[in-house]
């Protein structure tokens, strides 16, 4: 993420073996990539895969999801394993491991997201680490995971006994319910009132009560999927005060804006997402804090369901399921929208999409770096290759796409993992190799 140069790259054993220019290797099999760029497999640290919420299960599971991050250039997603409340965490994980062992076609790794806390979930946290989770996800909404600020100040202070940390969603639930209700006495049930009950206010209030809990237990903390300027400025005045916080963001923040949700009929419930899209000017915010390196990574909140799915939503928006499709198209859309534009460079993209989300997860610098002692996760970028982004050509099992017609310049030409080639000519050419990825404590 520091520097872009010229060079060949020699892989054995599913290992990068050596780094430089012009290295000659006899038996080596050769592959020509003059004029195109190379990338560390990106990481997505933010998905739901097989993840059952609202009474349904998304669209992608671990299949048909890694399909679609792989010829994305994803080697590595990190999902949110959730415990259920009543579960116990190794329930949890039990759970996850099933959904995804043998499925995968890149690696992934787990996050926990805790939903019930209580003395004996504290007592697993050690087990989880040994298991290879190091970080956690608590939720601020949502009936089903909601932690209360007690809750929260206690479990972020207990991972920070271990050097964990928490990403957590931050919206203010109980004032979403109130304006739900007000919502719903006014009549006002369709797609385009979801974006009105969680307005930017009562993400930034999460964040600055986020902010004081955190500060209280002295421990760090991430944001995840940070969409606005308000929230994003609770965030930054922590942070003057000498609090260790992490940020996320992802595309559908950067690249949409809430004009999605004058979309006719149903059209917009495909942009229900939470937090949900905000203005063109906090577009101009969170690219402008990638550039200064005030959000550490841009990941997906994949979390997709069909139209079908989001049907079940049609008399109420608050029975749409919430979130979006995102993993097959975060990289292409960062280069074209982000390195082409000039919004960010394309070390900077590296960074954000690779290197940071290694060292914050723990996998620095088996993954996020291509160097001499990492896994061979590479992906070739054919700078100049246009494309225009279409469910019809996807790998997802979705029937629609949050970015349908947006063109790119800059697709993903191949893909290595651990020194596989997997992904050739942007197809698939190999499948199910993802193995699970047990991680350190965080670098960064
Ligand atoms: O709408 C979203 N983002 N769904 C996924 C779950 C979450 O909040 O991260
Ligand atoms: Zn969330
Ligand atoms: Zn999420």
């Amino acid at each position: 993420g520091n520097r872009s140069w010229k060079a060949d790259v020699l892989m054995e054993d599913g290992i990068i073996y050596k780094v430089g220019e012009n290295l000659q290797q006899e038996e080596a099999k050769v592959y020509d990539v003059t004029g195109k760029l190379l990338f560390p497999g990106f990481i997505d640290g933010h998905t739901h895969l097989d993840l059952e919420v609202s009474n349904t299960v998304t669209a992608d599971d671990f299949e048909t999801g890694t399909k679609a991050a792989v010829v994305g250039g994803t080697t590595l997603v990190i999902d949110f394993a959730t415990q259920n409340k009543g579960e116990t965490l190794k329930e949890a994980l039990q759970n996850w491991h099933k959904k995804a062992d043998g499925k995968c076609s890149c690696d992934y790794a787990f996050h926990m997201a805790i939903s019930d806390w209580n003395d004996y979930v504290r007592g697993e946290i050690q087990d989880m680490i040994r298991e290879g989770i190091t970080s956690f996800k608590l939720y601020m909404t949502y009936p089903a995971m909601i932690l209360n600020d007690g809750e929260l100040y206690e479990v972020i202070k207990e991972l920070n006994k271990y050097d964990c940390f928490a990403g957590v969603h931050c919206e203010n639930a109980d004032l979403i319910d109130a304006l739900i209700r007000e919502a719903r006495k006014a009549g006002k049930l369709g797609p385009d009132t979801h974006p009105k009950v969680r307005p930017p206010q009562l993400e930034a209030e999460a964040v600055h009560r986020l902010m004081t809990i955190a500060a209280q237990a002295e421990a760090p903390v991430m944001v995840v999927h940070l969409t606005c300027e308000e929230a994003y400025e609770e965030l930054i005045a922590a942070r003057a005060k000498g609090q260790t916080v992490y940020a996320e963001t992802c595309p559908q923040y950067l690249l949409l804006d809430d004009s999605v949700y004058g979309k006719d009929g149903f059209e917009a419930a495909k942009y229900v997402c939470s937090p949900p899209i905000r203005k063109k000017k906090d577009q101009e915010v969170l690219w402008k804090a990638i550039r200064e390196g005030q959000i550490q990574t841009v990941a997906t909140d994949q979390c997709s369901f069909t139209m079908k799915q989001k049907e079940m939503g049609r008399e109420d928006f608050t029975k749409i399921p919430n979130g979006m499709p995102g993993v097959e198209t975060r990289g292409p859309l960062m280069f074209t929208y982000g390195v082409r534009e000039g919004r960010i460079s394309q070390e900077q993209m590296c960074k954000v999409l690779s290197e940071n989300p290694a060292k914050l997860y723990g996998v620095y610098p088996r993954k996020g770096v291509i160097q001499s002692g990492s896994d061979a996760d590479i992906v070739i970028i054919d700078p100049e290759k246009e494309g225009v982004i279409s469910a019809a050509t996807q790998m997802y099992n979705m029937d629609y796409s949050p970015f349908e017609g947006f063109s790119l310049r800059g697709c993903i030409e191949k893909v290595f993992l651990r020194g596989r080639l997997v992904v050739d000519g942007g197809r698939l050419v190999e499948e199910k190799t993802g193995t699970y990825i047990a991680r350190e404590k965080r670098q960064l």
